[in-house]
């Protein structure tokens, strides 16, 4: 017979079937005994009668996540005993035949209740068995929904999700970055990108015009709730756009996604609300507002843009740098003043922030794809041209080769999830997250290589406290 999920036997009342899963829970009536069987879907109610099994005893051994395999009789419960709180609460199978897959140790701590309040240490070293939680368990399910729901909605729209390396070199974009020593070329570096951003630009280069791609991005930060050494990013990049038609699109793509998985949430105001960044920061403090009504309604969602953001800042040498990205190009208005490097502090860029309840979800522009608008921002950085060569040569180059006009945006999805699922943090809608001090506790990693790897790879260590 072959296997079915719990969630099938509501709809086969009477009939001889096989489910299979984890014990959730088990309760004794006398002889009678009682188990909650888990699997994918959900729970369903085995009732274990010794009379009605092949193997009278073959229910007394079992325990909370065992791995079991059950025949039996789907039976329609009496109104009385509908339990309206899981999905097959109409039925439950009368066991003929239990057979164990495999046993289990007791667990280090309850699965069949919510583990937030779990020692996180606890949580992360086993986390293949915190997945197992209802909450947890729905929290991946749901971003996979949410990933899907965006795939297919990119996809109409034409756009192609294209894969970019990840072995590759660093990019000015504000953060540390992981490096990976090379084996074959002694003394030198792969930098895990921190984003696709220069890839996605050269992409536009290369006639693509509508990319985008669930991208896994590296940084190298202190740890925050909101923030992983490693995250998921939705990238995307348009040829032939201006900031309006960026916005637009994503501002689209973000309610499609919330109307059709979350019907119970309301947004607050479409389209989102856009504040110049001088205004976020005069009336809220921030750049990332806080709008809801009623903050305290798990169900409201406040969207809004900022724009208009300062180009350049002071860096602490006496110099400029820039205060999201490099390849921003600068508002229209603005550009002479950009390739004439006058009146610096005043130039504003054509970046797009998008901002949920207090949180930063993503950010975008528009982008310099005139070689002489790029070189202008470095000069203005105080790099000297043969820096700017040797570090962006490349990206100047293909630009030379006929760029079009181009921008787009990155979500930050693990923000975007938590958000959606009411989580606090963003390590509750990971599979596998690091710590708070960007250690993986199931895998141990960061952990030491022997001398021989270390050897292999021209690195020798130099421990002593600097
Ligand atoms: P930015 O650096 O603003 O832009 O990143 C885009 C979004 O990614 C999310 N994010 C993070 N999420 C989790 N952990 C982190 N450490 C982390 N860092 C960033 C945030 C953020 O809004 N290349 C540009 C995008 C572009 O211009 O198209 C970029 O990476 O939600």
């Amino acid at each position: 017979m072959k296997r079915i999920f719990t969630s099938q036997t509501v709809d086969k009342v009477d009939e001889t079937v096989k489910v299979a899963g984890w014990i959730h829970a088990r309760r004794d009536m006398g002889k009678v005994k009682f188990f909650d069987l888990r699997d994918k879907d959900g729970l369903l109610q085995i009732v274990a009668v010794p009379a009605e099994l092949e193997d009278a005893e073959s229910a007394d051994p079992l325990r909370s996540e065992w791995v079991v395999e059950i025949e039996g009789i789907v039976q329609a419960r009496s109104e009385k005993q509908v339990n309206e709180n899981i999905p097959t609460g109409t039925v439950e199978l009368l066991a003929k035949k239990i057979t164990v897959l495999n046993e289990s140790k007791t667990p280090p701590f309850e699965i069949d209740k919510d583990t937030i309040g779990i020692n996180e240490e606890s949580r992360l070293t086993y986390r293949y068995l915190d997945l197992r939680s209802e909450r947890m368990a729905k929290n991946i399910r749901m971003r996979n929904a949410i990933f899907q729901n965006m795939r297919q909605f990119l996809g109409q729209k034409d756009f192609v999700e294209v894969e970019t390396p990840i072995l590759t070199k660093g990019t000015p974009e504000g953060a540390r970055e992981y490096m990976v020593p090379s084996r074959l070329h002694k003394g030198n570096f792969y930098v895990l990108p921190q984003s696709p951003q220069q890839f996605k630009q050269l992409l536009m280069t290369a006639g693509i015009e509508r990319y985008y791609q669930m991208a896994r991005c590296f940084r190298d930060e202190d740890q925050r709730g909101d923030r992983q050494p490693e995250f998921t990013q939705m990238d995307l990049e348009m040829s032939f756009v201006e900031q309006n038609d960026v916005m637009e699109l994503i501002e689209a793509l973000l309610i499609h996604t919330v109307e059709t998985l979350y019907p119970e949430k309301r947004i607050q105001e479409k389209p989102f609300p856009r504040l110049s960044y001088a205004e976020s920061m005069e009336k809220y403090g921030n750049d990332r507002p806080d709008l809801r009504e009623d903050k305290e309604d798990p169900n409201l969602l406040a969207f809004c843009w900022v724009v208009d953001f300062p180009f350049f800042e002071s860096d602490d040498k006496g110099g400029w740098t820039f205060t999201h990205n490099p390849f921003s190009a600068p508002k229209p208005e603005h550009m002479d003043d950009l390739l004439n490097k006058k009146d610096i502090g005043k130039i504003l860029t054509t970046q797009y922030d998008v901002a949920l309840n207090g949180f930063e979800i993503g950010g975008g522009s528009i982008r310099n794809h005139q070689p002489v608008a790029l070189r202008s921002v470095f000069e203005v950085m105080g790099f000297d041209g043969e820096t700017i060569d040797s570090q962006f040569g490349h990206m100047l180059t293909a630009f030379e080769h006929g760029a079009p006009p181009h921008g787009g945006i990155a979500f930050g999805m693990d923000r975007i999830v938590a958000i959606l699922q009411n989580e606090p943090n963003i390590r509750e809608v990971i599979t596998f997250p690091k710590d708070g001090s960007a250690r993986d506790w199931l895998m141990n990693a960061p952990s030491p290589l022997s001398d021989h790897a270390l050897n292999d790879v021209h690195i020798k260590l130099d421990l002593d406290e600097k």
